[in-house]
């Protein structure tokens, strides 16, 4: 069996790297792929978002399987146009990926199932929408509608800042067409959580629930950024919140999607807000979280292929999914000066040649020039390790990113230091 990978990023070596432990011994091909990817699958050079050269690839190759991981062409339809050509691939339509694509989109549907969420009012003129944020309390969060690599949204503390974010948006399109409509949310003040599930648009199995660490410093503090790192699972997620999640929220928006006409399959993200121990959406994505993936794929006993297979063929119903009674801390290792300008083509050291179970080494910017192996984005690598408990498992994690180094590399020392302080 062939089957491709989409993408080049950490998430998307954890899934290379989960599917090529399928006792099914699959051959793996990866578009564009990285330097650690490269060990366990071909690497294509195939930008994921040229879908007509994906689709060519795998029409030649012969490939069974498609599998995406980031949300650039799902938005551009790349399942509707493999599926017209009867090719078999495991993600959700353009129209069912609109959930992640268009915060507008999603509230309707958070809206229509009845999904606890943060009030919020969309605009696409900005002389309403900063009227109405001179009445709005502080502070306040302003989302632009599209996609928007993760900087689309502002929580604003002063009232400038907020009329800032929209002239941004609105007037100054940095976000391009993504940032013509925004949103105007309420702030929700509580604790992040990630819950993802797998959904043939009809059963919902939910993963472990995860943390990531957004800020760039120990503490939480300093700018945002990709994330820096995760754990999982986190104990923030009581068995009761869990159930709650399913339920609540992810049940009701895969139902929402169906009744819409456009049944979602793949992975469902909800990202939420835990205010008072009652779990609110923020938003959803369409497809695994990064680094959540890092940490979640190394904790799943049942076969990712079994998953991913009986997501595609609606049979999730007769899939009972396993997971390992441990723990996963994954640590990113990005390059000097990231969120902002840095330098690429810095020589990695220390990289070890295989990676087990115990401690796994995810390439997310890198990539192969000659002999070595060189940075080649912000997030360089994310470092997982694994445990019978939390302890063991972040000892581990930051046991193997001490023997790793490149020049102006930084990662946090402190991930999972909210679950630590939970169980004290
Ligand atoms: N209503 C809100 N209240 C408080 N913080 C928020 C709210 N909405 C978003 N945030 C913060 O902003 C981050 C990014 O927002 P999110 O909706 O996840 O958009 P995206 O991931 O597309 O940038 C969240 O992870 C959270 O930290
Ligand atoms: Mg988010």
């Amino acid at each position: 069996m062939k089957i491709l990978v989409v993408g080049s990023g950490g998430r998307e070596h954890a899934m290379v790297w989960a599917l090529a432990r399928s006792p099914r011994k699959p051959m793996l091909y990866s578009a564009p792929g990285n330097a650690g990817i490269e060990s366990l699958a071909t690497c294509m050079p195939i930008k994921a978002d040229d879908i007509a050269g994906l689709k060519a690839f795998v029409q030649a190759e012969k490939i069974d399987m498609t599998v995406v991981g980031p949300e650039a062409p799902l938005a551009l339809g790349i399942v509707d146009e493999f599926r017209t050509s009867r090719l078999k691939i495991f993600g959700p339509t353009k129209g069912a990926a609109r959930i992640e694509a268009s915060k507008v989109f999603s509230k309707e549907v958070m809206a229509s199932a009845r999904i606890l969420t943060a009030r919020a009012q969309s605009f696409d003129r900005v002389a309403s929408a900063l009227a109405y944020l001179d009445q709005h309390e502080l502070p306040v969060v302003v989302k632009a509608d599209g996609l928007a690599q993760g900087k689309g949204v502002v929580v604003a503390t002063t009232r400038e800042e907020a009329r800032q974010a929209v002239r941004d948006s609105m007037e100054h399109a940095v976000f391009g067409q993504a940032g013509r409509r925004v949103l105007i949310e309420q702030f929700l003040d509580g604790e992040e959580l990630t819950i993802m599930a797998f959904t043939d648009g009809r059963t919902v199995v939910p993963m472990l629930p995860a943390q990531d660490h957004k800020r760039l410093g120990d503490g939480d503090a300093g700018p945002n950024t990709g994330g820096m790192g995760a754990y999982c699972p986190a104990p923030l997620a009581t068995v009761a919140l869990s159930e709650g999640v399913t339920k609540q929220v992810l049940y009701p928006a895969v139902e929402s999607l169906s009744r819409m006409g456009c049944p979602f399959q793949g992975v469902l993200y909800a990202g939420l807000m835990v205010v008072k121990g009652i779990p609110y959406v923020l938003e959803f994505n369409a497809r695994m979280g990064d680094p959540e993936t890092q940490v979640i794929l190394p904790l799943l006993k049942t076969d990712l292929l079994e998953v991913i297979e009986a997501v595609v063929e609606h049979r999730l119903d007769q899939l009972t999914v396993d997971w390992h009674n441990e723990t996963a801390v994954c640590v990113v290792m990005t390059s000097g000066g990231y969120p902002g300008a840095y330098t690429t083509g810095l020589p990695i050291h220390g990289l070890p040649a295989a990676t087990n179970r115990g401690a796994m080494v995810f390439h997310a910017g890198t990539r192969r020039a000659g002999s070595e192996v060189v940075t080649a984005g912000g997030r360089v690598l994310g470092i997982t390790g694994c445990g019978k408990t939390l302890a063991e498992a972040q000892a581990e994690a930051y046991r193997v990113t001490r023997t790793i180094s490149f020049e102006g590399a930084h990662y946090r020392t402190d991930i999972a230091h909210r679950a630590f302080a939970r169980h004290a």
